[in-house]
């Protein structure tokens, strides 16, 4: 049994599997802890307060999904993830409380309670990965390899058999019957990311060459607010849960106008009106505004460097006192809604495979993730993930939930559609469109926070044409001369290739706007697209 990635997802499934008295090996191209959960900030949402309740939850998310959410799986996340937030706050994980030891909460965009519950201010993700890789690393079902990267998965007979991985020692067969991948996001494929390095959609491209199905991939999340200058950190929306504000460049402020949600509507609603305010101030940057918070917290400055330590210190490392004076952000990639098509319990369309955590479409996300259901997602998928993969015979097989048109409730087709892999274009310079520039620039001009059918268009050839020069230059001898990191650097660029032309003709083929997908030449939500479409790619 493998699993591949070490945010919480993969840390939750291999100690599920553990916990069920089997040993596994977990592989991660990085550190342990390196991952998209590692630089979480605002935290994980949970109706364990009185107040709440998972159906109110359950409700929220299936809103922000906008007809796209699965129903079941969606009672499973927000049911389960009650249980797995205390599981683990009682295991040791340190979450934030009050002085009688009560768990802390805020409140975040279109949640209708204060449930986020939060660890080290605004680090949630840090605390919750370090706490749960502790844990890991004590298991000793648990076999931990570093810096392995996932080459490709490995089948026999239509059947997962394994997987190649590349190491500094060279690329190898590490067999396997189960492979669960929790590879985590793809933020590189766009140059302005909150994502760290290593979201390069590794294990999501393993399983569109393997032959699995995807679903959803047009529905990639665009975060709000990210610093505008530097490395386009994180400003969490907790920020605005406590009550920050959102201005143009002359101080004015325009959420009000857009929604009754103002600054708290739905992630995709806000992130949409700062794109579209920067476009008419030429690129430049909204601004953040935190002085309505000091009605309730006089001493700011303190109140910020207590509750959002990361980000305070963020920010005056780049010489803004935001106690003060407003702070410059805008959008930028964050998160994947769609994934590896999954059952309710991690199957994948290939018998052995699993999926978990982002790289999964399990279906509680739909078109627009609810703010903080991710890393929720981790801990109650990956470990359902774990448990099928050990309880499942070698002839399981996935019972995924048939798509439907939330508008009518009738069944939509289930024929996932394949996309030919495009053949090598002898034109194109190969160092040009195999280069990340290439991708990002394809990527963020025609795949972005708005979109239209010519651009579509043109990042479907481009991201085409990079997509077969890389799969051709991918042969069994290709790169032994050069390092490990030249290595995987190519093989990250050319998955975001395959994961980025998938996405690119998924979005151009739904001719309207939902969710994230947001088309200036279809700018309203159509019926009879009101349901998920899956993609798989032929096998190679
Ligand atoms: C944030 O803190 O704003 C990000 C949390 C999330 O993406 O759910």
């Amino acid at each position: 049994m493998v699993v591949i990635g070490a945010g919480v997802a993969g840390l939750s499934a291999a100690l599920a599997v553990a916990s069920a008295g089997h040993d596994v090996t977990l592989v991660t191209k990085a550190e342990l802890v390196e991952s998209n959960t590692y630089h979480a900030q605002g935290g994980i949402a949970a109706a364990i307060f009185a107040d709440d309740d998972p159906k109110l939850h359950a409700q929220d998310t299936m809103a922000a999904g906008h007809g796209l959410c699965e129903p079941k799986a969606v009672e499973i996340l927000t049911r389960e993830g009650v249980d797995r937030v205390r599981e683990f706050a009682a295991a040791g994980v340190r979450f934030d409380r009050d002085a009688e030891g009560h768990m802390l909460r805020g409140l975040e965009a279109a949640h209708c309670r204060a449930r986020v519950v939060h660890a080290g201010g605004d680090a949630t993700g840090r605390v919750l990965e370090l706490d749960v890789a502790a844990m890991v690393r004590t298991n000793p079902r648990i076999h931990i390899i570093e810096h392995a990267f996932l080459e490709d998965l490995v089948l026999r007979d239509g059947v997962i058999a394994g997987v190649r991985l590349l190491t500094k020692s060279g690329s190898d067969v590490l067999a396997a019957d189960r492979v669960i991948l929790a590879t985590g996001g793809a933020g590189r494929m766009y140059p302005y990311t909150t994502n760290p390095q290593v979201a390069t959609a590794d294990g999501l491209a393993a399983a569109l060459r393997a032959g699995a199905e995807t679903a959803d991939l047009e529905f990639y999340q665009f975060h709000p607010t990210a610093m505008a200058v530097g490395e386009h950190f994180l400003v969490s929306e907790a920020v605005r849960g406590e009550g920050a504000v959102l201005l143009d460049e002359h101080g004015e402020r325009y959420m009000t106008r857009i929604d009754p949600r103002a600054e708290l509507a739905p992630r995709d609603v806000v992130a949409r009106e700062n794109f579209r305010v920067m476009q008419r101030q030429n690129g430049r940057p909204v601004m953040l505004d935190v002085s309505p918070m000091a009605r309730e917290h006089p001493d700011l400055a303190a109140f910020l460097s207590r509750r959002f330590p990361t980000i305070d210190a963020y920010t005056r490392s780049l010489g803004f006192d935001w106690s003060r004076e407003p702070i410059p952000v805008a959008p930028a990639a964050h998160y994947y809604m769609g994934g590896i098509r999954t059952d309710l319990n991690g199957r994948a369309s290939i018998p052995g495979l699993y999926a978990a955590g982002e790289c999964a479409r399990t279906g509680v996300m739909g078109s627009n993730r609810l703010a903080s259901n991710s890393l929720l997602e981790g801990l109650v998928f990956g470990r359902r993930a774990g448990l099928a993969a050990v309880a499942d015979g070698r002839d399981s097989i996935w019972h995924p939930v048939p798509f439907a048109n939330s508008a009518t409730g009738k069944p939509s087709g289930e024929q996932p559609v394949t996309l030919a892999v495009p053949a090598t274009d002898d034109r194109t310079d190969p160092s040009d469109a195999w280069d990340r520039g290439h991708i990002e620039a394809a990527m963020w001009h025609g795949v972005g926070v708005l979109r239209d059918a010519d651009g579509l268009r043109t990042a479907v050839r481009r991201l085409g044409e990079g997509l077969a020069l890389a799969n051709a230059d991918a042969g069994p001898d290709h790169g032994v001369d050069s390092s490990y990191d030249e290595q995987t650097h190519r093989l990250e660029n050319r998955n975001m290739l395959t994961v980025g032309y998938v996405a690119a003709n998924a979005a151009l083929a739904r001719t309207e706007s939902r969710g994230a997908h947001a088309r200036t030449d279809c700018s309203e939500p159509r019926d009879e697209w009101a349901h998920s479409v899956a993609y798989r790619m032929p096998l190679q």
